[in-house]
């Protein structure tokens, strides 16, 4: 395990399908820090609207998804097999992976008072520091104090056959054009919508992992802790 000269906050931003979440997992696990997935927050909060009949026909009652917001508690779980996302204490990790979550999530998360919700309880889970957490707000928005900001990204092209690969291997169909047409859709959405848009904070590491391994990008992790002087000289 690496060990820091003190307790960190680690804040990765990006655009969707750069491996955010698999590279934010490697460096948690390296340096026994908590992992947080903000993404999995916005898709509880649309679960949660979702089944309380909040939506219907895609159209988002927000007056009453706002009032009820202090009824939802988010929170992780960790186990021998994975983090695991909890709303008000079921476990929600496989429902909010659906497609039907996953088509209005970005809607929700437009959302202000869902975003100062979600913001305020990843203040509250980071304020012993010891983590990592992705999204597309963390640098800027959530922790602009982070001791190490990472901005993700890779060429489209890439993280399109990347996504391709990916279904292909878990029987999915899918088609190439599609998602590469998705990935940009996505991009256009994070970097242009009004509230807490995707943007890299200034002082944010950009690591374009287009042509790294995990391997690579493990060690570019590591240099750049050693040029902060954040690592331990044992
Ligand atoms: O990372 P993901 O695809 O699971 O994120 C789901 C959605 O939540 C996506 O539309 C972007 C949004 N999101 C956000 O607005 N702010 C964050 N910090 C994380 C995710």
């Amino acid at each position: 395990m690496t060990e820091l000269v003190k307790k960190i906050i680690i804040a990765i931003d990006g655009y969707s399908s750069c491996g955010k979440s698999s590279y934010a997992k490697l460096i948690a696990n390296e340096l026994g820090y908590l992992y947080i997935d903000s993404g999995a927050m916005y898709r509880a909060v649309s679960l949660f609207a979702l089944q309380n009949k909040m939506i219907e026909n895609g159209v988002i009652d927000e007056i009453s998804l706002i009032r009820n917001l202090p009824k939802i508690e988010i929170s992780f779980q960790t186990d021998g097999n994975g983090t695991y996302t909890l709303l008000n204490d079921e476990n929600v990790e496989k429902k909010i992976r659906n497609l039907d979550v996953s088509s209005v999530v970005s809607e929700i998360s437009k959302i202000y008072e869902v975003r100062e919700r979600l913001v305020q309880m990843q203040r509250t889970m980071g304020k012993n520091k010891g983590i990592v957490m992705d999204g597309r707000d963390i640098g800027t928005i959530v922790f602009p104090e982070a001791e190490m900001k990472i901005f993700m990204t890779a060429d489209p092209k890439i993280r399109a056959k990347r996504r391709f690969d990916e279904l292909r291997s878990k029987g999915i169909p899918a088609s190439l054009l599609e998602i590469e047409s998705n990935i940009e859709h996505r991009d256009n959405k994070d970097t242009n919508r009004e509230i807490s848009p995707l943007r890299k904070a200034e002082d944010a590491l950009v690591l374009d992992n287009s042509r790294m391994t995990f391997d690579d990008q493990m060690l570019w992790f590591t240099r750049k802790l050693f040029e902060k002087g954040l690592l331990k000289k044992n």
